[in-house]
C-alpha cells in the first residue's frame, strides 16, 4: 500500500488538549492531541459546518464537542456521539520526526 501520509503541522505546535484545523489534501482537517497522542477529524462538524479543530476535548472520553452547537465525537473514529447516523470522517495519523503527518483519505 502507498504511503499517503502528509506532513500536517509541528507535533509541538498542538499542545495537549487542544486542536489545531490545517488545510491539507485539498481538505480542512482538524489535528486534536490528548495526552501526546494525535487523532484528526475532517474540520467540518456534519450538523451545520461548524469548525471541530476550536471545539473542546473531553480528555477521559476522547472526544471533541463542537463548538457551535455541541454534537460530540469520538476523535478515534469519528463517530457521533449525540447524532449516532452522522458520524464525521476521521483519517490515520502518525508522529515522523517531530511533524504530525496524516493520511488524509
Ligand atoms: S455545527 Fe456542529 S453541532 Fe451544530
Amino acid at each position: 500500500m502507498a504511503d499517503n501520509f502528509l506532513p500536517a503541522l509541528a507535533a509541538a505546535a498542538v499542545p495537549s488538549g487542544k486542536g489545531e484545523t490545517v488545510e491539507l489534501g485539498g481538505r480542512r482537517i482538524a489535528v486534536f492531541n490528548v495526552d501526546g497522542q494525535f487523532y484528526a477529524l475532517d474540520d467540518t462538524c456534519p450538523h451545520r459546518g461548524g469548525p471541530l479543530g476550536p471545539g473542546w476535548i473531553e480528555g477521559e472520553k476522547c472526544t471533541v464537542v463542537c463548538p457551535l452547537h455541541g454534537w460530540e465525537f469520538d476523535l478515534k473514529t469519528g463517530a457521533c456521539l449525540t447524532v449516532p447516523s452522522r458520524p464525521v470522517r476521521s483519517h490515520p495519523v502518525r508522529v515522523v520526526e517531530g511533524m504530525v503527518c496524516v493520511s488524509v483519505q
